[in-house]
């Protein structure tokens, strides 16, 4: 049997079963207009988010985003493989299945027609770069350094403001639910419209290994918030699985037999130009588990570059806990911190190629790190202190689980506590010239102290246990920050692993996992958790309350870093346009969030 006739047959089976029939029998839903709307079974909810469009062919729960058609609903709501649900649609409707052959199943789990959807809309986009209303964007890269050779090998793009993305694919017979799906529209909680989900945005495709597009991110060309905006997770793609580039690095990390890992993706892009292929980023989360694996793949010593501000210093951080207990025999990181707060981008443009090259080679070993991490947090002047030192040092080795690796640890660590316990703290980021030396220690004292505010890290986290759902949406904000309490960032990262690998996971059965996984006295150490428990103000109620709470919190650092500029202002001796140009970024930046609060 043809492909496309197995796609008419599906097409029949969603023409002849009725959705809100079939949803109807698990969910009790009520008439609102065009629609029905009920509590939705995928996450736990009081008030109804949930809602199915009958002509639309497709139901969509506004607090988790879970999304479909008849046959996803029957495969997610009753656990059935994709055959077995067509199966049992096709007998609702008096149809007979015909014969098929296993490729056919499996590409009409649509995949490759995904695939296929996510290429009309990078062509799109690259397009709408070429003309008239993508003018702006196009000079925005221009001025931005990149020339067409690297406009055409990254796909770059422009999405404009006009909904022009869902109007070309729906000419193109794409359903509304698969763009929705795709992440590519949203739909209105108002009046039920689809619009583009990126618009008036310099568009950054994202490529899997095999160089299809997955997702895209988008940046701003003004100083509006949010700077970036990634695609939301979709069947496709999952960015915490994802690095960015490594469809082109891979070969060249393998020539050069290096790979660097940076924040972002402008970052990937400027190294390629001047002639750094082999460099990848995550995507706006932390460094995942999955990522380092996959680096590891290609290079068993991955070079982590960050920038030399505190976000940086506190991402790298973040890195050494989540690698300590996957290190093995042979694998490791190794790490490079940039100076006066440039990344990647900033410092080629400054001090070119052969300077970077210097840079990329002059790495700090994770035992180096691990070591000066934990010098900073704590003062070794007294007895006491140095034991308590020790102890520390010794509780994050254990966190090694590979013998061989952790045994040699113990010994670097031992040599170090005698030989340098005495010599006290020295700064993450290098400083190589003198007059710079004050700066930089200033910039890591920032870096550690804008940690995640923790009584807001309890409530978020206690928000997350509550409505799992609500993971995926403040996942990336909250991972801007780093949190100091090792067993709290433990329970985050698991937490975020676990709604990623179980979809529209319930709260019940996220607490199942955590009991599994020990860290359900964590939770039950939150207060937080019992008060939200008692309020129980309901999912939209409580994201307003994040947001808010997050803000608050982004603000609360602005200022501390205002008046810490200020007084560096007043106390140096010569008066530096750097400090200056510092200063108005930060009150930028405070205007931007101001105006978002007051959205
Ligand atoms: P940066 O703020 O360091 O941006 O974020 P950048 O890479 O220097 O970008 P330009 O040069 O200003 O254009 C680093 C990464 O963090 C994620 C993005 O993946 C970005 O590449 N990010 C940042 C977001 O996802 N959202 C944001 O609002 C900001
Ligand atoms: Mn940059």
């Amino acid at each position: 049997m043809e492909n496309t006739d197995f796609y008419r047959f599906l097409d029949e089976i969603r023409a002849k079963v009725s959705l809100s029939d079939v949803i109807g029998a698990k969910v009790k839903l009520v008439r609102k207009g065009r629609e029905y709307t009920g509590l939705c079974p995928f996450h736990n909810e009081k008030t109804p988010s949930f809602t199915v469009n009958e002509a639309k062919g497709f139901y969509h729960c506004f607090g988790c985003g879970a999304h479909g058609d008849v046959i996803k609903f029957e495969m997610e709501a009753n656990g059935l493989p994709f055959m077995d649900a067509v199966t049992k649609l096709a007998h609702k409707a008096g149809l007979q299945v015909p014969k098929f052959s296993h490729e056919d199943a499996e590409e009409s789990k649509h995949r490759s027609s995904w695939y296929e959807i996510m290429e009309l809309a990078v062509g799109f986009f690259e397009k709408n770069l070429r003309l008239p209303v993508g003018a702006e964007a196009l000079a925005y890269l221009t001025g931005r350094g990149f020339e067409e050779d690297i406009i055409k090998k990254f796909r770059l793009g422009y999405a404009p403001d006009n909904n022009g993305l869902t109007a070309y694919l729906a000419s193109k017979n794409v359903s509304e639910s698969d763009m929705i799906e795709l992440g590519l529209a949203v739909l209105s909680e108002k009046n039920s419209k689809t619009y583009d989900f990126f618009r008036n945005r310099v568009i950054i495709p994202i490529m899997d290994k095999r160089s299809r597009i997955i997702g895209f991110g988008g940046r701003v060309m003004g100083n509006e918030q949010p700077k970036y905006l990634n695609s939301p997770e979709t069947p496709i793609f999952n960015k915490r699985k994802v690095l960015y580039n490594l469809n082109f690095a891979r070969d060249k990390a393998y020539e050069n037999k290096k790979i660097i890992i940076c924040e972002g993706y402008m970052d990937v892009i400027a190294q390629a130009k001047y002639g750094f292929e082999y460099a990848v980023a995550p995507l706006g989360t932390a460094l995942t588990e999955d990522q380092i694996q996959e680096a590891w793949k290609i290079c068993p010593e991955p070079t982590l570059c960050f920038d030399g501000d505190g976000a940086g210093v506190r991402a790298a951080v973040r890195s050494v806990d989540r690698v300590l207990p996957i290190l093995k025999a042979g694998y490791s990181l190794k790490y490079v911190f940039l100076p006066d707060k440039m990344d990647p981008d900033e410092f080629l443009k400054a001090k070119g190629a052969e300077e970077y090259a210097k840079m990329i080679d002059n790495t700090m070993p994770l035992a180096d790190l691990l070591w000066r991490k934990n010098m900073q947090l704590q003062p070794t002047d007294t007895p006491e202190q140095k034991a308590k030192f020790e102890k520390n040092i010794y509780d994050e080795v254990a966190k090694i689980t590979d013998e061989k690796v952790r045994g040699y640890y113990l010994q670097d660590m031992r040599n170090r506590i005698y030989n340098e316990l005495r010599g006290g703290a020295r700064p993450i980021v290098q400083a190589e010239k003198k007059k710079e030396t004050l700066n930089k220690t200033n910039i890591l004292k920032i870096g550690l102290k804008r940690d995640l505010d923790e009584k807001v890290a309890r409530f978020v986290m206690a928000a997350f246990v509550c409505y799992p759902s609500l993971v995926g949406e403040f996942e990336e904000k909250v991972g801007m920050f780093a949190i100091r309490d090792t067993g709290l960032n433990v329970f985050w990262e698991k937490l975020c692993e676990i709604v990623h690998e179980f979809e529209h996971i319930s709260s019940e059965d996220l607490w199942k996992e955590l009991e599994k996984q020990n860290l359900d006295k964590v939770a039950v150490s939150l207060w937080e958790l019992k008060m939200l428990k008692q309020q129980n103000l309901g999912l939209l109620k409580l994201r307003e309350e994040l947001k808010n709470k997050i803000l608050e919190m982004q603000l609360g650092q602005i200022e501390k870093e205002i008046k810490e500029c200020i007084f560096k202002m007043e106390n140096s001796e010569s008066f530096t346009d750097e400090l200056y140009e510092e200063l108005e970024n930060l009150k930028k930046d405070r205007q931007n969030l101001l105006a978002e609060k007051n959205l």
